[in-house]
């Protein structure tokens, strides 16, 4: 295991604060064992999101001195709108407040009863957008990509073959777009091929549907097309991404993962009438389309940091960081997704406490045992978020019990890194301790967020 090397060095720093593992059992116990409801200053390391919680480089907050607050044509917005059509090449830039609003205004315009969108794997806010305006949407992951421990390089590609055959059957006419998630986030943080792009955009462009990149997490999937796809190892991450941005018609981007900043989004498109109703939308819900919902110091946060994330010396110690804590984890026997993808450790929490059945909640057995072990903070991805119930009120689990250890962008170093590490294997090592969790509150969306739930 390498060791990873931070590329920065550190001028301001945020103290941790410590509890003790009775204070922590405590704590969970009164907010209702959900790590959702603890307040984060009782939390050590918080592995909750890598949104918006990066830490931002001293140019960036110069950035935030000088941004130009007008209401109309700011400077900050031409230099975020530059920047942009730099990496994307996209016509038109529309400011969002952060990622859903992007989603929020496009599947407004696109959606409506009877409409079908398709994905490789929607993230949960941008189905939720769909789903809003009468919409279903469907993913088409490869099978490969639904095998946790299966390895291969880029797990997160459309099934391009089941993709055409669903077109053909459904109607070119009933789906507005598709829409590829680079990286999955749902599918484990996996990348997505250059070629696979290429092909997916070849098939939208035969049947005449849109095809959108959701960009969130665009620069460490073009690390990733760097180190895995033959004939790209000479070619830059400007130049990946680029070519990544040519082969589609728009984008939705939450800036709050790869453009290094804690707020922000866009919405980026060629076409002209599309862009046109979109900002009449946006000028209802967000604002004036030269800041969208944002103030031009966040625009030349973001602006500075789409420069900085393409830095190929910070996503090597990015992408190198997941990939030892995976390494390190593998090596001590703990079931996790592997290959580790390229913002999160996924523990595998079905094969981590194979006593606990679904209907008992492992991810969040495991979850909350992080907690008590070492103030860790992740999130279940399993049977609290995704499950169903029967009509006789049964559990029906979801395929995988997972827990998500989400890594801040230039947040946390090696030592952080190891001691949630050390703290995994040492709740695995004594896993037969930890016992399962039943729901004694829930609100019927989303209940994950809000659920109450009671030690078994
Ligand atoms: N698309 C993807 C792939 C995402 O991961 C997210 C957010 C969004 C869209 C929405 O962006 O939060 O700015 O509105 N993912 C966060 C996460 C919340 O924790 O994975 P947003």
């Amino acid at each position: 295991m390498a060791s990873i090397f931070e590329p920065f060095r550190i001028k301001s720093v945020e103290p941790l604060t410590f509890t003790t593992r009775e204070q922590r059992v405590q704590l969970l116990k009164e907010a209702k064992n959900n790590v959702f409801l603890i307040k984060a200053e009782h939390v050590l390391i918080d592995l909750l999101t890598d949104s918006g919680t990066s830490a931002m480089s001293a140019q960036q907050w110069a950035g935030m001195m000088v941004g130009d607050e007008s209401y109309a044509g700011a400077k900050s917005y031409f230099r975020f709108q530059e920047k942009v059509h730099q990496i994307t090449g996209f016509k038109n830039i529309i400011p969002t407040h952060q990622g859903r609003a992007a989603e929020k205004i496009i599947f407004t315009l696109l959606g409506g009863k009877g409409k079908t969108f398709v994905s490789n794997t929607f993230f949960d806010t941008t189905r939720g957008n769909i789903e809003f305006s009468g919409a279903e949407a469907l993913d088409f992951l490869t099978e490969e990509g639904k095998i946790p421990h299966h390895i291969a390089d880029f797990k997160g590609n459309i099934d391009t073959k089941a993709l055409e055959e669903y077109i053909q059957k459904r109607g070119a006419e009933n789906i507005p777009m598709c829409v590829m998630t680079i990286t999955n986030n749902s599918g484990g943080g996996q990348p997505v091929s250059l070629q696979n792009i290429r092909e997916t955009a070849a098939i939208c462009k035969k049947y005449q549907i849109l095809f959108f990149i959701d960009a969130c997490r665009f620069a460490e999937n073009a690390y990733f097309i760097k180190q895995r796809e033959k004939g790209y190892e000479n070619k830059s991450i400007l130049e990946i991404s680029q070519e990544i941005f040519s082969l589609a018609d728009g984008c939705t981007m939450s800036a709050k993962k790869d453009a290094l900043v804690n707020i922000g989004g866009f919405l980026a498109m060629n076409d002209d009438k599309l862009a046109l109703e979109s900002k009449n939308l946006l000028i209802i819900t967000e604002g004036f389309p030269t800041y969208g919902g944002l103030a031009g110091r966040d625009l030349e946060a973001i602006a500075q940091g789409l420069e900085e994330v393409l830095d190929e010396e910070y996503l090597k110690y990015r992408i190198g960081s997941i990939q030892y804590m995976g390494e390190k984890l593998k090596a001590a026997g703990v079931p996790l997704i592997l290959p580790t993808g390229g913002h999160a450790v996924y523990l595998d929490a079905k094969n981590f406490l194979p006593h606990i059945p679904a209907s008992e909640l492992p991810g969040i057995a495991l979850t909350n045992a992080l907690y008590i072990e070492g103030g860790i903070r992740g999130v279940e991805i399993g049977s609290l978020m995704f499950g169903k119930y029967d009509e006789n009120g049964n559990h029906i689990a979801p395929p995988m019990e997972l827990v998500r250890l989400a890594i801040p962008r230039r947040v946390y170093t090696q030592s952080h890194l190891d001691f949630v590490c050390d703290t995994a294997i040492k709740v695995y090592q004594q896993k037969e301790n930890y016992k399962g969790y039943k729901i004694t509150y829930e609100s019927p969306l989303l209940r994950h967020f809000t659920a109450h739930m009671e030690a078994l």
